[in-house]
This record gives C-alpha cells, structure tokens and sequence, in this order.
C-alpha cells in the first residue's frame, strides 16, 4: 500500500548531509513527528500518549525503587517500608509506582475498547491491533509479577492461586508450575526470578511499543469515520489530514496534563485507594486471608476462570466428552485464557464491511452492552463466590463469549449500515466548519 503522501525531511546543512548519508536518523525521526495525521481525531486518540507516558514513568521510579529494594523473602518485604520511611521522596516513588500501574491499565482498557468501537483492528491495522494485544499481555505478566514483589500477604497468596492454575493443565501441569515458582510453592526463588523478569519485562515491552508505533505509521492512523485518509495525490492527503506536530502534540499533552491532574490527587491524597489492606501485612505462608483478591485490572479476567464450576452443565458435558481429563478447575483456565484469545481474533471475528460504529446502528447497543458486561466482570470478580454472585458471573462471562464468537460475526451480515461522510475532510468540516 502507498503510503500517505507527505514532506519528508531533506538534509540541508553541510552536517546533515554528511550524517544523513551514514544514519539517516534526523529523518526518522522528522518523519515521525510530522505524520500527517487524520484531522478529525477526537478525544479518544490522546490514550496512547497517556499510555506511552506510563510506561516512561513506570520505568523510570521503577529504576529508582529497585535501587532500595532486597529480592528476598526475609527482606522484602522490610525494605518496602525501609523506602516509603527513610528513603528521601520514597514514599512518593513507590505510590507513583504502584498507582502508575493503575492509570496504565485504566488507559490500555480505553484504549482497547476505542478500537474496538471504531474498528481499529479491521485491515488493514490487524498487524497494530496483534501487538497491542502482545503488549496487553506482556503488561499483565509485568503487573503480576510486580505485585508479588513487597511480599506482602496479596502478594504472596495472588501468586500461589495465580501460579496454582497451571497446575490445572492435566499431566503436564505440576511440572510447570514447579518450574515457574523454581520449587514446590512460592519462595525465595519464586521472588527472585520475578523481580528479575519484572525487571526485564518493561524494556520488551517498550521494543513492543516501538513496533506497535511503527504499524500504525505503516497504515496511518484510522479515525472515528472509518473513512481513509485520500492518498491520490498529495493535495487531497493534506485536506483530510494535519501533521502530528504541532497540532495534535499540543493536543495530546493537554489530555495528559488533565489526566494527570487527577492522577496526581490521587498518589497525593489517596495513594491505598486501589490497593489492597491485606498487603501491608508480611506474607505468611501458614495464613491464609478470608479473601484472595487480585489487583482491579485483573478482576473481570478472574471472575471468568471462577464463573466456570463443575455444577454448571457445560463444563459436565465437556468433563464427560474429554474422558475426564478436563475438570471444572481446567476449564476455568481455558476460558480464561480463551477470553483473550477472542480478542486476539477479533479483526477476523468481525466480518461487518463497515469499519466505524458510528455507522452501524445495531452494533452499537452490543457494543454498549459489552462495555457494561466488562464493568459487571469486574465487580463480581471482587465479590465471594457465593449467593448470586457465581450466576451473575456465569452470565456475564457467556456475554463475553456470545459478543464475539456469534454476535460480531452475525452483525456483519445482518445489519445495513448507515452511510458514511465520503471524506474526512466532510467530516471535519460538519464539525468544526470550513477552514
Ligand atoms: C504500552 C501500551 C500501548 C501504547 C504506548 C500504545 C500507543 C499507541 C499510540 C500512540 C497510538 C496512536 C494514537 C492513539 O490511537 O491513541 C496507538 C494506536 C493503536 N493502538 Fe495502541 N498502544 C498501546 C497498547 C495497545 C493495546 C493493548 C492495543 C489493543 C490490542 C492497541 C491497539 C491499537 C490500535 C488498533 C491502534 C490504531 C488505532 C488508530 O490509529 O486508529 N494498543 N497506540
């Protein structure tokens, strides 16, 4: 496919010449900023600034924290208090850290849910949509293990249920699970290994971000007209679009600095808000809590691989077809994991010809439906499986499955979609007038 017709950086000085010949690194990077950028973005294009500013910002305290921190089970969790008490601005590093996680999951699901609204994943930007989904993964090994890691009573008892579920698969499983914990249970090599790739993990993840980044500057962005930029000649390219820079720089660091408002209020005034009360108490591995419950951002994931029980008829159909050898608990996993999975697969799920759900108009109650089912995920996730909890679960989480293994690909040929603007020039002009 070509490319969207632009000014692309030409070496003008004695210097840049001599450079641009050996590393024509100026111009990537001048062609990077000055993108020429669909001009009809709304606001829920600013995500992956707020997201490439948290992975920074994890980084960076993450350094600083690991320069006080002690991998070990008799110290670990010691050295957490040694930084939020003696450390010069510790405390400040560690809820930064710890609430910085929180803004990056909370960017990554909006991020993720735009895309899925305006269908951002459909081609040709199934590549983009991939790796986000890889770095959507490699966020929530990094997050998981990074929890572990105050060795607190959360941490130490998320990772032996956590670590637990491999140890569902059949044959295999207890061998697994013995070689990711590096023993029996969760110990002090289980808090090394984890610190190390906790450590690690960030660093693939910005590689990760760099490919994602260079994707979408293959396809350009999309926008929420799902209408392509004109790429006929360079004329008809800039009416539909505006360089990145200035425009949508400026743009883009006024919804950061609103957003880190918030966020800053809350590291300043309310930093345990999202934690847990449980892991201000030292692990210990002859007490259990009443209640294990993950960090918010795992929680709709959770409630999935609990909804799944033996007293529900699907997984005794399943137990009985495979000879036994998938009981309840295996099931859980699967459908865990499967949850994800239908993500990865979604630009294929997706068989509408339309790409915006702007201008879909069935689509649109599935999708809001599917927003809230996320939410009600969530909150049953936290809840005990008790009373009616587990049956709001079960339903919730079949909504899950029904969203996009039969109603994303039966919308696609059910539904008459309305007619899109023919430009995003059109677009921009009923919105913001002729200029
Ligand atoms: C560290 C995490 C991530 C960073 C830093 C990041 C960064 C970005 C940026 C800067 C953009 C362009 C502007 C915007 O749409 O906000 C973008 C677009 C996109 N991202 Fe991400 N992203 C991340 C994670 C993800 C994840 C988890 C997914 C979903 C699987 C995803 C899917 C997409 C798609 C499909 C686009 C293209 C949308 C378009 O251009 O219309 N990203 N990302």
């Amino acid at each position: 496919m070509s490319g969207i017709p632009h000014d692309h950086y030409e070496p003008k000085t004695g210097f840049e010449k001599w450079l641009h010949s050996r590393l024509p690194i100026v111009g990537l990077v001048y062609d990077t900023i000055m993108i020429p950028t669909p001009k009809n973005l709304n606001w829920m294009w600013i995500w992956g600034i707020v997201l490439a500013f948290c992975l920074v910002l994890q980084i960076v305290t993450g350094i600083v924290l690991a320069m006080h921190y002690t991998p070990h089970v008799d110290l670990a969790f010691a050295s957490v208090e040694h930084i939020m008490r003696d450390v010069n601005g510790g405390y400040m590093l560690r809820y930064l850290h710890a609430n910085g996680a929180s803004l990056f999951f909370i960017a990554v699901y909006i991020h993720i849910f735009r895309g899925l609204y305006y269908g951002s994943y459909k081609a040709p930007r199934e590549v983009t949509w991939i790796i986000g989904m890889l770095i959507y993964l490699a966020m929530m090994a990094t997050a998981f293990m990074g929890y572990v890691l105050p060795w607190g009573q959360m941490s130490f008892w998320g990772a032996t249920v956590i670590t637990g579920l491999f140890g569902a698969i059949p044959f295999i499983g207890e061998s697994i699970q013995a070689w990711l914990l590096g023993g029996p249970a969760v110990d002090n090599a289980t808090l090394n290994r984890f610190f190390s790739l906790h450590y690690l993990l960030p660093f693939v993840l910005a590689a990760l971000v760099a490919i994602h980044i260079w994707a979408f500057h293959t396809t350009g962005n999309g926008n929420p007209t799902g209408v392509e930029v004109r790429r006929g000649s360079k004329e008809e390219a800039e009416k539909d679009t505006l360089p990145f820079w200035p425009y949508f720089v400026i743009k883009d660091l006024f919804a950061l600095a609103i957003v880190l408002l918030i966020f800053f209020a809350i590291v300043g005034f309310m930093p345990n808000y999202l934690g847990e009360p449980d892991n201000y108490i030292e692990a210990n591995p002859l007490s259990t809590p009443a209640h294990i419950v993950p960090e918010w951002y795992f929680l709709p994931f959770y409630a999935i691989l609990r909804a799944f029980t033996a007293d529900v008829w699907v997984v005794q159909l399943v137990n009985w077809a495979s000879f036994g050898i998938i009981d309840a608990k295996f099931f859980g996993v699967i459908a865990m994991f499967g949850a994800i999975a239908v993500l990865f697969l979604v630009p294929w799920l997706d068989t509408s010809s339309m790409r915006s759900g702007r201008f879909r108009p069935m689509f649109k109650w599935w999708y809001l439906v599917l927003v809230i089912d996320f939410l009600v995920l969530m909150w049953v996730g936290s809840r005990p499986t008790e009373g009616i909890y587990p049956t709001i679960a079960l339903i919730a989480s079949a909504y899950w499955f029904g969203y996009f293994l039969i109603i994303l690909p039966l919308l696609g040929v059910i539904e008459k979609p309305t007619t899109p603007p023919a430009t995003i020039e059109e677009d921009f002009n009923a919105h913001y007038g002729n200029h």
